[in-house]
């Protein structure tokens, strides 16, 4: 069992564990207790219909062997269900079944059951304790670190929410076993993104294991044991951005500020919104999105060629990315202006001084142009290929 210690600064007892290992989720019930405490009484799983088909009975199981008295509540699976709407059935639930200050919300699933049931907790009765049992790859190295949760409107992704740290975030690596190809790919570029930004050795480790990835013989225990301390290595990096900058301070511009963990997302916003998020997973946008601000880095003399081009081989070896073909890019560079990130009506673009080390810098010290060739760069290349 792997663990990382995520610290809050400046907070009482602001502190919890995210432990990683394979065959994790037989210990929840144990492990959920240890967080907990001796006076929750109730769980309310919230998961989807099909992660709870494959993972609910496992998880249920070990949860009523500590002694707590579970429900469940599944919501829609997608992210078209992460929505106020959704957020409201859950709260009603949870005043139906009785659920008390003193109880906790456990969320099983990807991001999107993550970032709800998270909110949920952060909401009902003005905040009840939070566990994550994260199960795509994505929301392990990502989406379950950091305390943020929150749901989409009418006007864009994310747009409702707040911070609401777990109590406790158990990884279990197997879960990994049963994930789609293209969700892999999603999380992988997620984590080509904490090395580029932060980490040069953490980019590194991340391409060699991708290149080992294909010839690996996927679940042999060697896999899975190099696969778990990659994952602590994504969740250290993750935690320790967020303790610099837990809140996102608007103010900061340093290359350290939790903002440069939207490196690649400006884009991907863009070209998600510009595709009614049906043609890409998130993380293939960004996938697609760091290419562009790679180019865009270059462009502005900050990266190199020999680097830029090392990261795209690296996004290569995430996966394949959906063909960008037909994307309206007039419709995409209409999104970015509309990016939620914007401080003072300007965007901030976060961009590459090399691998391992993101600048930030004022959408005015950007051209229309040179956003316009970065962006037909980075889909060309990919339709080319
Ligand atoms: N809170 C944060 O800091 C943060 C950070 C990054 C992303 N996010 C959010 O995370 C969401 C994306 O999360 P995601 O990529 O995990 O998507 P997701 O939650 O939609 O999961 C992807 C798909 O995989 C399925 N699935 C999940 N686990 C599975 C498993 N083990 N086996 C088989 N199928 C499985 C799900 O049912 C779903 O269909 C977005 O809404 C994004 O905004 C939040
Ligand atoms: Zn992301």
């Amino acid at each position: 069992m792997l663990r990382v210690r995520v610290r809050l600064a400046g907070r009482i007892a602001a502190q919890y564990e995210i432990e990683i290992a394979g065959g994790a989720l037989e210990r929840l019930g144990s492990a959920a207790r240890r967080a907990l405490g001796a006076q929750t009484r109730r769980i309310l799983l919230i998961s989807n219909p099909r992660v709870f088909g494959l993972y609910g009975a496992r998880a249920v199981e070990s949860l009523r062997a500590a002694k707590f008295n579970v429900a469940h509540w599944l919501m829609g699976d997608g992210e078209r269900f992460k929505t106020l709407r959704t957020v409201g059935r859950a709260l009603q639930f949870s005043s139906e079944i009785g659920l008390e200050r003193t109880d906790a919300v456990v969320a099983l699933g990807g991001g999107v059951t993550g970032d709800t049931a998270g909110f949920v907790a952060a909401t009902y009765l003005r905040g009840i304790a939070f566990l994550q049992v994260p199960t795509t790859l994505l929301a392990q190295v990502d989406a379950s670190v950091g305390g943020k949760t929150g749901v989409n409107t009418e006007a864009g992704k994310n747009l409702v929410g707040a911070f609401h740290h777990p109590r406790l975030v158990l990884v279990d690596t197997e879960t990994l076993r049963t994930l789609p190809s293209r969700e892999m790919t999603a999380g992988w570029c997620e984590c080509i993104k904490h090395g580029a930004v932060g980490n040069r050795k953490l980019f590194d480790d991340t391409r060699r294991f991708l290149e080992r990835y294909e010839s690996a013989k996927k679940n042999s225990p060697p896999y899975e044991e190099r696969l778990s301390k990659l994952i602590a290595a994504h969740c250290r990096f993750k935690a320790g951005v967020v303790r610099g900058d837990e809140r996102e301070t608007v103010e900061r511009k340093d290359h350290k500020s939790r903002r440069i963990l939207n490196f690649g997302h400006t884009l991907a916003h863009a070209l998600e919104a510009a595709t009614n998020y049906r043609r890409f997973r998130h993380g293939e946008a960004v996938g697609y999105g760091m290419i562009a601000a790679g180019e865009i880095s270059r462009r502005l003399g900050l990266l190199d060629a020999a680097e830029l081009k090392e990261l795209r081989e690296t996004i290569n070896l995430a996966g394949r990315l959906p063909s960008p073909a037909n994307v309206d890019k007039d419709a995409v560079i209409d999104f970015l202006k509309a990016d939620k990130k914007r401080v003072g009506g300007r965007l901030q673009w976060v961009l590459l001084e090399r691998l391992g080390k993101a600048r930030i810098i004022d959408g005015r010290e950007v051209p229309k142009r040179t956003v316009r060739d970065g962006l037909r760069a980075a889909l060309r290349h990919y339709s080319a290929a």
